[in-house]
């Protein structure tokens, strides 16, 4: 028998039947669906999590790129090596040193962002049915990876500082030995605005030691902290092979370049190198050149407290109106650095099914349920105060708690939301299907 054909005008995709298994889990995230009603100019969107990449020194790099080309041109315009530039890959290893980490340029990956570093990462841990760790809540990004690899997250808890060690030990009795990483964020996370406390870092990581189970440390955010020195990395805390730590500059300095890095135990590091290989053959040569010279010549650390100086006044522009505007029985996490704090609504509210109404009232949020594997988080949102003026975060968030007392006087009056519908969820489709 062959593949089952469908009939045309039946099904939109007429490649239905024909897709390996893996892509069943290859959803649209719900920051997709939501990306092209968020970019309305009357909406206010606290939905995105862009860096604001304005306030980079745009002449100043504009000149550095345009002098790259016309002195190095033709190295940059070529092809380079599988593991990255060398120069680049010394860089990283300083950057790292920044959190406490100690590391070799020869055990460093250069990637197309941390999220390729993601993708090669799972690929060469996870067959299908294995088992990951990660935080509950955890990032989009990262679930839609490990979702396409058809491998099981299994979520651990999370409080104000981080992962739950005794949350972890329990995944990890439960899970038997099918775990094959924990994906951790301990800086400023994506999306619960909480970080890993510093005695939290040693006993997660003794917890995994005990366990054999690798950490992989996704470390994006790490120096965006707003209140000091940042916090010693989980692999500056461990010997070489129980960590494997991302890296990314996309936060501080810009993700349009796709620059990322991944550092791994030599072994791991090798097969890292291949998987790369296999799927872009080397990160582009271009980008890497431009962060090097960037690192090199620009006062790139300045550059981050400037970054840290915006992201401050609109965490605490957020931070106020969320306690001024919001109403009783919202809770809300604070963040010390990054880009998001993740909110809690009333009880018997439905962030899913209240999302169309705040797009009604030119606000976006992005619902919590996107950000679990599982179909929890209906009561969560995720708000990111990173790219909107603290004016426009202001008024966002007087919107969105409008739309909340709405809520609340729809539950008073009419019940729980479970009886209410959510089929009207955001009905603007994703960018790829406008
Ligand atoms: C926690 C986390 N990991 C990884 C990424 C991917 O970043 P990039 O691929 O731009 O380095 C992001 C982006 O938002 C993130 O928040």
């Amino acid at each position: 028998m062959g593949q089952e054909q469908p009939q045309a005008g039946v099904t939109l995709d007429a490649f239905t039947g024909r897709y390996a298994a893996r892509t069943a889990g290859m959803t649209a995230s719900e920051i997709r669906a939501l990306f092209a009603v968020a970019s309305r100019p009357e909406v206010v969107s606290l939905a995105g999590g862009m860096p604001y990449t304005s306030a980079l020194p745009l002449d100043s790099v504009g000149k550095l790129m345009g002098d790259l080309i016309a002195t190095r041109g033709a190295q940059a315009l070529q092809y380079g090596s599988g593991q990255g530039d060398l120069r680049l890959r010394e860089l990283i290893c300083e950057v790292m040193a920044l959190e406490g980490v100690v590391a070799s340029p020869d055990d460093v990956v250069v990637t197309v962002g941390s999220q390729q570093a993601l993708d090669l990462v799972t690929r060469i841990f996870c067959d299908p049915d294995d088992v990951v760790l990660a935080e509950a809540p955890s990032y989009v990004g990262a679930l839609g990876t490990f979702a396409s690899y058809q491998a099981e997250v299994r979520h651990v808890a999370m409080d104000a500082d981080g992962l739950q060690p005794e949350a972890l030990r329990e995944a990890i009795r439960e899970t038997g030995g099918r775990a094959k990483f924990l994906y951790t964020i301990p800086n400023f996370h994506n999306p619960a605005g909480v970080s890993l406390s510093d005695a939290r870092r040693d006993e997660v990581l003794a917890i995994c030691q005990e366990a054999g189970i690798l950490v992989l440390e996704d470390n994006p955010y790490g120096l965006l902290g707003f209140d000091g020195p940042p916090v010693r990395a989980i692999r500056a805390r461990s010997g070489t092979d129980d960590v494997v730590y991302l890296g990314s500059f996309s936060k501080t300095f810009a993700p349009g370049l796709r620059v990322g890095w991944v550092l791994a135990p030599h072994a791991v590091r090798e097969k890292l190198v291949l998987a790369s290989e296999a799927s872009v053959l080397c990160p582009p040569q271009l980008n890497q050149l431009a962060v090097v010279d960037y690192l090199e010549t620009q006062d790139w650390q300045g550059q981050v407290d400037v970054f840290r100086g915006i992201y401050r006044e609109r965490r605490d522009a957020m931070l106020d109106a969320l306690t001024q505007l919001m109403p009783r029985g919202t809770t809300w996490t604070v963040p010390t650095g990054g880009f998001y704090v993740w909110t809690t609504l009333p009880e018997g509210l439905d962030a899913k099914v209240m999302q169309p109404r705040a797009i009604t009232a030119r606000v976006a949020y992005v619902p919590g349920i996107g950000f679990y594997a599982d179909g929890q988080g209906r009561r969560e949102m995720r708000l990111s105060y990173c790219y909107p003026e603290p004016d426009r975060i202001r008024e966002g968030v007087r919107r969105l708690a409008g739309v909340v007392e709405a809520e609340l006087d729809l539950l008073a009056t009419f019940g729980p939301t479970a009886g209410r519908s959510s089929s009207a969820a955001v009905q603007t489709p994703a960018p790829d299907m406008a």
